[in-house]
Parts: structure tokens; sequence; C-alpha cells
């Protein structure tokens, strides 16, 4: 039995699938099995996972009323099975957190990213389930820099990682390159970025027993 983690945040392009992406192919390099499954109906993780087969990494394209049954048995066979959510997830959202083991928020430092938090930070709650906050695109010129978003976020009950990701090129043009750049260039710091922030999760997974 695996863990699942679901990627979640009401507003759109705060980093869910770029995220989720660059973790896998963390996780698959280390050795991990990992099953992707992808519940937005844009693809956006599908079109991703279709060219990305430089590692053994299944993905699998599911829907509202199969969701539940998919991420359970992706639980039966997989190390890590990865959750991308829509931005607006509707009543998908209950049933993903409940059959998830950690939920994870990337959250952009603005004030639309520290709004899109709080749903998902309630319906954790009320399913008893853990939520963490990824700072995501940290750097980026926004109304907000990072030490600001953080605060504003722990001010309204949300746990943020230490690690964070910055705004950086080799995040977003790795999506359409044949491979996830970070996790290949050892050397770089989006690739430290990366490895940090597995780690973290990784420690975090490890506690829950
Ligand atoms: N840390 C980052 N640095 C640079 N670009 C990023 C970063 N995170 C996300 N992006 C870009 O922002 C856009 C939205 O990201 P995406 O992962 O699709 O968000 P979501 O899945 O939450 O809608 C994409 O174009 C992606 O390449
Ligand atoms: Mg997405």
């Amino acid at each position: 039995m695996g863990y699942v983690i679901a990627f979640v945040q009401q507003k759109g392009s705060s980093g869910k699938t770029t995220i989720l992406s660059h973790l896998a192919h963390s996780w698959a390099h280390h050795g991990r099995s990992v099953e992707l499954i992808d519940l937005d109906p844009k693809q956006t993780l599908a079109h991703w996972g279709v060219k990305n087969r430089e590692v053994d990494m299944n993905l699998k394209q599911s829907k509202q009323w199969h969701a539940a049954t998919d991420i359970r048995e992706s639980r039966e066979n997989h190390d890590i099975t990865l959750v991308d959510c829509p931005s607006n997830p509707g009543t998908l959202l209950h049933s993903v957190v409940r059959e998830a083991d950690l939920i994870l928020a990337p959250c952009s430092p603005t004030d639309f990213g520290v709004w899109g938090i709080s749903t998902v930070m309630q319906t954790c709650k009320d399913e008893g389930k853990i939520c963490r906050v990824i700072m995501n695109s940290a750097g980026h010129h926004t109304d907000k820099d990072k030490s600001e978003t953080e605060k504003m976020l722990e001010t309204r009950g949300a746990d943020v990682l230490d690690s964070h990701l910055s705004h950086r090129a080799e995040f977003a043009t790795g999506f359409l390159a044949d491979y996830a750049q970070p996790t290949r260039q050892t050397k770089s710091t989006a690739y430290s970025e990366i490895e940090n922030l597995r780690m973290e999760i990784d420690a975090l997974l490890a506690n829950m027993g």
C-alpha cells in the first residue's frame, strides 16, 4: 500500500501540474513506482505524461465518478499516487481529499493565491486530512513577496512547507521538452529546489507512518 498525494488549489495556474510533474520525476528517479492520476478535464498532465516517457511512470486519465476507485486501485499497486485536480474541483474536492493521505496546495505570492487556499484547508479540516502549502513562483514579480505571503497564510492557519520553488524558466520549459529538465540537471538550483521539496515531503510521509 502506497501513499496518495493530491494537488489541490482553487486558484488556477498556481503550479499544481508543474510541481506534481517535477516531483513525479524526482520520485521515479529515486526508484519509487509512481502513478499519476489526471482529474482535470483540461488534461494538461496527460499531455505532459505522454511526452515524458524517460522514466517509468503510469498515467491514468480519470473522471469524477470513477476517481475514488481509481485512486484506491493505484494505492494498491504503486509507492506513490499523485492526483492532479482541476482548479475548480467542486464536489470532486471532497472525494479526492477523503482518499488522500496528504493534500498539497501550491500558492503563488498573490492575494488570489492565498484566497484559493481557504476552501482547500476547510475541506481538509472537515475530512481530518493533512494539508501543506507549497510556496511556488517565489521571486516572481507579483503584488506580494514570499515572506509577506507566508505570513498571510500562517495567519489564516495554513501550514507552509519550508521548501519552496522559485519562479524559474526551467520549470516552465521542461513541460514541453522531452524530459523534466530540472530533475536531470543535478547541479542546477532548480534541481536542488525539487529535491529539497521531495525530501521534505518524504519526511512528512514517514512521520505519518
Ligand atoms: N515555479 C515556476 N516557475 C516558472 N513557471 C511556473 C512555475 N510554476 C508554474 N509555472 C508556469 O505557470 C503556468 C501554470 O502552471 P500549472 O502547473 O499549469 O498550474 P495549475 O496546474 O495550478 O493550473 C504554466 O505555464 C507553468 O509552466
Ligand atoms: Mg493543472
